[in-house]
């Protein structure tokens, strides 16, 4: 079966001589010189500051509000993974829905102000599949009414905005390096500070509360990533520049073969095209549903990302529907891009389209 992600395994020669080092030396873990080594390569590579890599995505979203302090209201995006949501509940923050754009698929600011109460603390906003959200607009409206900006940038390594990459926006971005992403480290993240005291915060808060021998200064938790994971994301690295190459191939075949065909998703022009996902959005979930049965016959398992909606979670209480979110969410499917898979994928989807067409019209 061919998965719509495929685990990118780096050269297996360099991750030995790694792990031959991690036997001499007995680190593991605690801050070793491998996350050192990661943390100042990524922001060398990204070109960013005050970037700490953290366990996994989902904590590295709890540690950005856990360091900021708020409380209340956080107005975030129901269109994403589920831990952009989950991460505002477990950390005792109530998430409140903004709708997404029908076309973009992130937070449409549109639809921000008018759930902003003075409760409100936060907004928490997805470049989804990669496509930056309106940084400027968001930022507008924070500063407006005072608020933290909290970026789930987990689809973004390869995205700038405006000539800087994405994860210098807001007052803490995050990134998931998890095994099935861009970039990873089997499981893992890193979260990009703004401010420089909240950066030295962060690193005791990752480590327990702890800052030095026998001293304890604040709670915390244990978000620290281990020695292997760095390993990995240092070979990754290296080859990364293969990756997005490859990437942006298969992005760009598809692109010219469904274009007519499907719905894709309108990208943000003040920032760089994502190669990282290939969404495509039918014109029913009827479509949907015959096109990812018919890969389905050859093998191929299409994702709907995302689904669910996250205002339809079992631990949120009503809150008004999001009509858009859940409509994309019905329609939608991340298609496959590995193994030299693309033809084969998208053959199929224009002739299924083809067929169910030709009858709803005859
Ligand atoms: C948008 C988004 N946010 C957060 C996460 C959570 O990251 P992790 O799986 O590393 O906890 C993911 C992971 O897939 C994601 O896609």
């Amino acid at each position: 079966m061919i998965y719509t992600t495929k685990i990118y395994m780096p050269d297996k020669e360099k991750f030995k001589a790694y792990i031959d080092g991690i036997y001499e030396s007995r680190c593991l873990t605690n801050n070793g010189p491998l996350v050192q080594r990661l943390e100042k390569k990524l922001e060398a590579y990204l070109g960013v500051k005050n970037l700490l890599c953290i366990s996994n995505g989902t904590d590295a979203l709890q540690l950005a509000y856990r360091l900021l302090e708020v409380e209340g209201e956080v107005v975030t995006t129901p269109f994403s993974f589920v831990s952009t949501t989950s991460a505002i509940v477990v950390e005792g923050l109530i998430p409140v829905f903004a709708d997404i754009d029908g076309n973009s698929y992130n937070i449409d600011p549109k639809n921000i102000e008018s759930v902003i109460t003075e409760k409100t603390c936060a907004i928490a906003p997805c470049h989804v599949f990669g496509n930056a959200c309106q940084i400027d607009v968001i930022d507008k409206i924070a500063r407006r009414h005072n608020l933290k900006v909290i970026y789930d940038a987990s689809h973004a390594f390869d995205v700038k905005y405006k000539d800087k990459h994405i994860l210098n926006y807001g007052d803490i971005s995050i990134i998931s390096f998890h095994a099935t992403k861009l970039f990873h480290t089997i499981e893992g993240a890193a979260i990009v500070i703004k401010d420089d005291a909240l950066y030295e915060k962060a690193k005791i808060v990752r480590n327990c509360g702890i800052d030095g021998p026998d001293s304890v200064v604040m709670l915390g938790v244990n978000a620290r990533m281990n020695e292997v994971e760095a390993a990995m994301g240092l070979c990754m690295l290296e080859e990364e520049d293969i990756i997005q190459k490859e990437r942006k191939a298969s992005h760009e075949f598809y692109t010219r073969q469904l274009k007519e065909y499907v719905q894709l998703q309108k990208k943000n022009e003040d920032a760089t095209q994502s190669y990282t996902y290939f969404p495509v959005v039918f014109k029913s979930e009827d479509e949907m549903n015959r096109v990812r049965e018919a890969l389905l016959e050859k093998e191929i398992a299409a994702r709907q990302y995302f689904k669910p909606s996250l205002d339809t979670l079992p631990y949120i209480e009503h809150q008004s529907i999001m009509v858009k979110s859940r409509d994309i969410a019905s329609r939608i499917l991340v298609v496959p891009m590995h193994s030299g898979i693309e033809p084969l994928v998208s053959e199929t989807i224009i002739e299924t389209l083809k067929e169910i067409r030709s009858k709803n019209y005859s």
